[in-house]
């Protein structure tokens, strides 16, 4: 069977080989050859065998991650959502203010639930752009005071709690590709749609996260990478299961956890270290984001109108600027076996998500349809 390129943001498409695995595992899960008498859905999170599993795929994490050993790993629910709250319960305090850097609807919105929580301060933000870009580090003002870069000699009223940014906007198509640095707080990133494509500065950071169910896995789990210092901040009435120190202590434990989507990644982990690493997912993620950008640019038809140093390589945003041939593109791509291209609702045109996941055959194909697509009009 053939299965159609799967452009979808998320779910998103996992490795074939990933697949066959848990194809194999799904009548009864084998743990290192050993059968454990039952499917991977329904052995217990007590077990001997998924406590070494996770264990197994956060040592994994570390390794393709190289991340230090004063940052713990924690396997949560809730999804990035749940993060937009738990990361403002855990680190706002009620005396300071916490920086938003707004470069996509979805660190707007992750601004928009933190300020439920405390006080809220957006430093910049690439709006009234339409997103089409992230903002450059010299327009990070503070509405505080002098207009300087948000650096520690530069902080207004009161101290920042920490300073948030979504490095790939999954909606738009813009991903920051250098992290900020020389920042007066602790830096906060979500990173859900493009973690593990690229290696990352883990220590430039001092908490990260990421859903699962574009990159790495099915959707249920969320993972935090926190450094421990921050770990005290956390008041003691925020719900045991978005509290940071409690889980890590627990070892992701503490309640059932979503045992399906972390046995699903730590075969995604393995999967990526044979491929040979981050060093070669970025390869790969370059390889291809750059065929499609020089297609899309190359077209007399598409466009995309991200910047193209904020380009991102794995969203990739683009229309015909009528939305009836948006429309007809998406539907040609349907027929030819390339699914889920219809852009997001609340922007329209074309996105191409193409994940770790996503062979360079799946762009050269698209990239035939464009040109198919062209010439018959
Ligand atoms: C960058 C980013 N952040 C947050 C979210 C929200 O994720 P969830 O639906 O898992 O809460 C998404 C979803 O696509 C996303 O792409």
């Amino acid at each position: 069977m053939t299965l159609p390129y799967n452009f979808s943001p998320g779910p998103a498409m996992l490795p074939p080989e990933v697949i066959a695995q848990i194809r194999a595992d799904l009548p009864e899960w084998h743990w290192h050859g050993v059968g454990q008498g039952a499917s991977i859905m329904e052995v217990s999170h007590r077990s001997k065998a998924f406590e070494a599993l996770i264990a197994e795929a956060e040592a994994g994490l570390r390794e393709l991650l190289v991340i230090p050993a004063n940052y713990k790993v924690i396997f949560m629910q809730g999804g990035a959502w749940g993060q937009f709250a738990a990361v403002p319960m855990n680190l706002l305090r009620a005396d300071e203010t916490a920086h938003y850097l707004v470069s996509g609807g979805w660190s707007k919105s992750a601004s928009i639930e933190a300020a439920k929580f405390g006080r809220v301060e957006v430093v910049a933000s690439s709006e009234a752009s339409g997103y089409t870009r992230a903002p450059a580090k010299n327009e990070w003002i503070s509405t505080y005071g002098t207009n300087t870069h948000l650096s520690p000699d530069s902080m207004g009223v009161s101290a920042s709690s920490y300073t948030y940014i979504c490095s790939n906007e999954t909606v738009y198509g813009n991903e920051i590709h250098t992290l900020p640095t020389g920042l007066a707080s602790p830096l906060v990133v979500d990173a859900s749609s493009h973690f593990l494509s690229r290696p990352m500065d883990v220590s430039a950071c001092g908490l990260i996260y990421a859903g699962a169910q574009k990159n790495i896995g099915p959707a249920g789990v969320t993972i935090v990478i926190v450094r421990d210092d921050l770990l005290d901040r956390a008041p003691k009435n925020i719900p045991s299961v978005f509290h940071y120190k409690h889980m890590a202590a627990n070892g992701s434990l503490f309640n059932t956890p979503p045992v399906f989507s972390i046995y699903a990644t730590a075969l995604t982990l393995k999967w990526i270290k044979a491929q040979g690493g981050l060093a070669e997912m970025e390869r790969r993620a370059i390889a291809r984001s750059s065929q499609l950008y020089d297609a899309i640019d190359s077209s007399k038809l598409f466009k995309a109108p991200v910047a193209i140093e904020d380009r991102s390589r794995m969203n990739i945003v683009f229309d015909t600027g009528n939305p009836d041939t948006d429309a007809a593109f998406v539907k040609f791509c349907d027929v030819r076996g390339l699914m889920s291209l219809k852009g997001h609702r609340v922007r329209g045109g074309m996105r191409a998500s193409i994940y770790n996941a996503m062979p360079q055959a799946g762009v050269e194909a698209l990239v035939a349809a464009m040109r198919e697509f062209e010439a018959s009009r």
